[in-house]
This record gives C-alpha cells, structure tokens and sequence, in this order.
C-alpha cells in the first residue's frame, strides 16, 4: 500500500483528541485560532506580537519558520494584512497553503519552503517580521537574526522606535542585540 506523506501528515493534526487535550493543558492560555492545534502560540504571545506589529491592511508581514501558517492567516483575516511566510518543511507549507485558501484570505497568503536564515526575499521588504517558536530549531540563531533585521523596513523600523518611545540609547541596543 502506497503513502501519501501530506495525507500521513495531516491526519498528525485532525485528531479531536489532541486539540481536546492540548487546549485542556494551555487552559486560558489555549490561542482558538491555532490550527493545527499544536501551534504553540498562546493568547499572550498573540497579543504582543499583535501589539508589536500593529497589523493593517497596509502592512507586509513575514512569519519565519510558519509551520501550519496559522498566525499569519490570522493577521491576514483579521486585519488585513499581506503576510509571506516561509518553512523548512514543504509539508507544513502544503498544508499552509491549503489553509490558506479555506481561510477566505488566500489572496493576502504566500508560503514558501526554504530556510530563515536564507530566505531569498528582498532587502527592507517587510514592515515587520515575527517567528513564533522557531529559533530554538535553528543551529546558527545570529544568521537567523541578521535575516530578519536585513528583510524589515528602515523606515517601518524608525516608526516602530518612535511609536514606542524608545530612547536612543535602547534603540542602539536593540540594533545590537539583533
Ligand atoms: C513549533 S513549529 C512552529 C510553527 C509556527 N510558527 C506556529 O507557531 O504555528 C516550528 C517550525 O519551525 C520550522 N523550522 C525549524 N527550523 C527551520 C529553519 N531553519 N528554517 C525554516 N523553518 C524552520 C519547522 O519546520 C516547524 O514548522
């Protein structure tokens, strides 16, 4: 009997079992949106990158290492923003992809597979970026970093410093901190 790989791979996910027993161990914190349900996003995490990136449909947003794609279909449904996102596994991008189009917000969704800290994507392309538990998976973290600082917005980052009131000084920490 042959195996088709993606369908041994989504019926991972399609257990009501698990999403039962892992919204149960999250309890307030289980994030409903999340599908699969073993997206590790929680409602807290939700709400500071959401605050952080203040979503819109005039932002561009990059998910490093998306997985099922389920933050991104997030900002894209509910806020209307374009997100690209990109994975090292082309299995979670194939099912990203597929979610993607049930979502209703397909045309705001691109997934790719390929690695974070090689993304091929232009320089200053994003008005922001976000990655949700990947970095601990990835071997070289700095080049990951350098990645996500090359692919963000100058300016959308200058707008960020001064919406938040950081100081010069912070500023120039968080420039080396990245
Ligand atoms: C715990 S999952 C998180 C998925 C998604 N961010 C979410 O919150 O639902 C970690 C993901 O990181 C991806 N990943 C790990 N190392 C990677 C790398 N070097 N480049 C791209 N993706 C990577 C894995 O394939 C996996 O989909």
């Amino acid at each position: 009997m042959d195996l088709d790989p993606y369908r041994a791979f989504r019926s991972l996910f399609a257990s009501k079992t698990v999403r039962s027993a892992w919204a149960k161990s999250y309890g307030e914190q289980f994030w409903e949106a999340s599908e699969p349900s073993q997206s590790q996003a929680t409602v807290d995490d939700i709400k500071f990158i959401t605050q952080r990136l203040h979503p819109s449909a005039e932002t561009k947003l990059a998910d490093l290492g998306c997985g099922g794609g389920c933050v991104g279909r997030y900002f894209a449904s509910g806020f209307g923003a374009d997100v690209e996102g990109i994975d090292a596994d082309p299995l979670a991008i194939r099912m990203a992809e597929d979610l993607a189009v049930t979502s209703g917000a397909g045309h705001r969704l691109r997934f790719k597979a390929g690695d974070v800290s090689k993304t091929g994507w232009r320089g200053s392309s994003f008005d922001g970026a976000f990655s949700m538990d990947v970095l601990l998976f990835v071997a070289d973290k700095r080049a990951a970093l350098h990645e996500i600082a090359r692919i963000r917005s100058k300016a959308w980052q200058r707008f960020r410093w001064h919406k938040l009131g950081v100081t010069r000084r912070e500023r120039s920490f968080a420039r080396t901190s990245i």
